[in-house]
């Protein structure tokens, strides 16, 4: 018999976040509630000894969860939290599987839980011999949680645990008496916890079978039930409305940017940055007010990157100045690259070392070689930019026929004239010029001119004609 498995309960629909979504596949921090449940539980057990139990769009978490390796049970109908508990009591019978010895029971709505904490959790559940051992806090506003009632204030022991539904007039009048909250974190004896499911009942206000009503159903049949306190709060609060999800969002927000500022990050502003805590940044590089890096994002060191820039799952070299307002979608930029303001970098862009991507350029799975310069307003789609490349103001690619994609190749050195069009699929060879205002169709040899417009034609005296027979006309 193994000594432990970790259940998490994760069937629920979140009635109080109004989503459509179920609550546990709502983000906070840039990763999804459930995910940061299973993240921190997977550093005590293998996936292998787990089990989520799902019901409410089952199917979605399930798929989302896929790639973890953890069980599931199917919760069909949410009845309570003591009713999942029951579901995967029923799973063990219907496999024929011996469960573990103990249980670990997490709420997948409370997702800052850490690994160290289920551990201590652990601990003292071994230490006490208990048969119900429970994750406790005491938070400022205790209101909408189970309250704990411990045998006597410094007894480790509980009697009850009452849920905030059930308070009785007398106990809501001094809520300064009831302060220390259930977490919905519990470590439990196994073949003791699914005995006392079985006496459940639903008759309380919400209709439904309590985990919380198993405290009361142990301690007066003799067996012991302990509490053991959570060292920080917000570890063990619970997302059950978006207010709640962005309290906890900034919170590990904050923690991320505080990480990365003691890894020598300088961030201007830290509340007003959102940083995913997947991100990873070099020190000596300096973040600016309202900055997003989100997912997967890489940035190097000494680089600088001012206001209202979002960069998703990019990767950055060192030295890179970012200008205010960009947007990098995966996209790559080597060291010492310029960019912005305004520039936005659509996913397989590949920006070359020390190259420029200036005002209001748009690329979009687009090499640009090293030390090239598209500085204004331009369309870069499905093009090859080798090195040493300048790409005037307005240079649009013509990627798109209606239904194909194209590829605009320009070789090294070359030089195309600003409003320019390159009509692909189209090479311009190396060492080559495109005039200024070109719509160019054919190959460009390398070393060449290429001039695609009409030649311009000056008419002398032709507007002081025009205003002599104006005045004519008026007279
Ligand atoms: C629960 C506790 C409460 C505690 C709080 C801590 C109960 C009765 N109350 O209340 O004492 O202070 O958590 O956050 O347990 N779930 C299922 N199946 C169900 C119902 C719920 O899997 O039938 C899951 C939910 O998806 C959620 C978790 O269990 O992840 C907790 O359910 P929720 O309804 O949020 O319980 P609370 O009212 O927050
Ligand atoms: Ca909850």
């Amino acid at each position: 018999m193994d000594a432990l498995g970790i259940v998490v309960m994760a069937a629920g629909k979140g009635t109080r976040l109004k989503s459509s979504r179920p609550k546990v596949l709502h983000a906070v921090g840039g990763k999804l509630l459930l995910q940061h449940v299973i993240d921190a539980a997977l550093q005590l057990v293998p996936a292998s000894a787990m089990q989520v139990v799902i019901g409410h769009q089952a199917d979605l978490v399930r798929e989302a969860m896929a790639n973890t390796g953890v069980h599931f049970v199917l919760q069909a109908q949410q009845l309570g939290t003591g009713h999942a508990l029951q579901c995967v009591k029923q799973a063990y019978l219907a496999a024929g599987a011996i469960p573990p010895e103990n249980l670990i029971v997490l709420s997948g709505d409370v997702p800052l839980i850490r690994p160290e904490t289920i551990d201590r959790l652990w601990q003292t559940h071994t230490r006490e011999s208990a048969a119900m051992t429970i994750l406790t806090a005491v938070p400022e506003n205790p209101s909408g949680y189970g309250r704990v009632l411990r045998k006597s204030p410094s007894s480790a022991e509980v009697r009850a645990i009452v849920e905030q539904k059930s308070l009785t007039p007398e106990q809501l009048a001094h809520p300064d008496q009831l302060r220390e909250i259930n977490s919905g974190i519990y470590a439990f004896r196994t073949e003791t916890l699914f005995r006392s499911l079985d006496a459940l009942t639903n008759t309380n206000s919400a209709g439904e079978f309590y985990l919380t009503d198993v405290a009361a159903l142990l301690t007066e049949a003799g067996e012991r039930v302990v509490a053991v306190a959570a060292d920080s709060v917000d570890e063990v609060l619970g997302a059950n409305t978006i207010a709640e999800m962005m309290h906890l969002d900034a919170a590990l927000r904050r923690a991320t940017a505080d990480r990365l500022m003691a890894a020598g990050v300088t961030i201007f502003r830290p509340d007003t940055v959102v940083i995913d805590s997947t991100v990873a940044v070099g020190p000596d590089t300096v973040l600016e007010p309202y900055v997003q890096l989100l997912g997967n994002t890489r940035i190097g060191s000494h680089c600088r990157v001012r206001s209202y820039s979002t960069l998703e799952n990019s990767t950055v070299g060192d030295g890179v100045l970012i200008r205010n307002g960009c947007i990098l979608d995966s996209a790559e930029v080597a060291a010492n690259a310029v960019l912005g303001p305004y520039a936005h970098l659509r996913p397989q862009s590949r920006i070359g070392e020390g190259a420029h991507v200036g005002n209001f350029v748009e690329t979009k799975k687009a090499v640009l070689g090293a030390g090239s310069k598209a500085n204004h307003l331009s369309y870069l789609g499905d093009a090859e930019i080798g090195a040493g490349v300048n790409i005037g103001a307005g240079v649009i690619t013509c990627n798109y026929d209606g239904a194909n994609k194209h590829v605009t190749r320009v070789g090294d050195r070359s030089f195309i004239g600003s409003d320019s069009t390159l009509v692909a699929p189209l090479s311009v060879e190396p060492d080559s010029y495109v005039a200024a205002g070109s719509c160019i169709t054919e190959n460009v040899p390398s070393g060449a001119l290429a001039l695609g417009r009409s030649r311009q034609v000056n008419k002398p005296g032709w507007a002081q004609r025009l205003k002599a027979k104006q005045k004519e006309a008026k007279a």
